[in-house]
């Protein structure tokens, strides 16, 4: 792993974007992508940039149970407003929280991403450890598949809900299996919240309660941290 220390977010964003530009010049054609607070600066980035995005595939890594395209609280209409409607992509894949058959949309999924193989995975970090929406204890060899959240989680995420008992209790994500078979990963850690996950993840054993913990195993990893993430790292 390729560990960068940055003083905020906003300086974050600009190393993830600066490393999508080499990533794009390499030859990159399908980008992995995440909600969240985490990657805000980096479409921010991406949008205030001349970069064109209009032949690339993107591929995000999860999606509510239950939550509409259209709903305001639905990753569809956050990657909307913060990127795709600024930054019209060839096609924005993600997974339907309206399906009428989740085990399909699942499998569906996956044939999705086994036709655009990502080459660039955006990757924000739960305060448990949790990658996409894999809580911790999730399998390391899963694919897309719907997830019971953590209670963490849901409180985690509250936030962006108007109380929490609005926040979705399941979620579809991508699973770990695929989100390893991206070329290459850049994971974004910022604030104090992040720090136990950040040093489990880098320091810690690989372990399937700290799903973050497998990326040690992936060749091509850039973390971002600021100082406040990254405080308990040894180095
Ligand atoms: C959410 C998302 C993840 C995200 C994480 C951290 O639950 N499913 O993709 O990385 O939690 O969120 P934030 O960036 O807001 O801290």
């Amino acid at each position: 792993m390729k560990i960068v220390t940055v003083k905020n977010q906003i300086e974050g964003g600009k190393v993830a974007f600066e490393a999508l530009k080499a990533a794009l010049a390499d030859g990159a054609k399908t980008l992995g992508l995440a909600t969240g607070s985490t990657p805000l600066a980096f479409y921010d980035a991406v949008v205030s940039s001349d970069l064109d995005l209009s032949a690339l595939t993107s591929i995000n890594l999860d999606e509510y149970v239950g939550l509409d395209g259209a709903d305001a609280q639905s990753y569809r209409h956050f990657m909307a407003v913060h990127l795709f409607d600024k930054k019209p992509f060839k096609e924005n894949f993600l997974p339907n929280g309206k399906a009428a058959d989740l085990s399909a949309e699942t499998a569906h999924y996956d044939a999705i991403i086994a036709a655009h193989p990502i080459d660039f995975q955006i990757l924000g970090i739960g305060q448990n450890g949790h990658i996409g929406f894999n809580e911790p204890g999730t399998s390391f060899d899963v694919t897309t598949h719907v997830v019971d959240l953590a209670e963490s989680t849901i409180k985690a995420n509250a936030r962006f809900f108007e109380d929490e008992s609005q926040v979705p209790k399941q979620a579809i994500s991508m699973g770990i299996a695929s989100i390893m078979k991206s070329k290459q990963l850049v994971l974004m850690a910022f604030g104090k919240e992040k720090a136990e996950a950040l040093k489990g993840m880098i320091e810690g054993e690989i372990t399937e309660e700290l799903p973050a913990s497998i990326l040690q195993k992936h060749e091509n990893v850039l973390v971002i941290a600021d100082s406040e993430s990254a405080s308990l790292l040894n180095q």
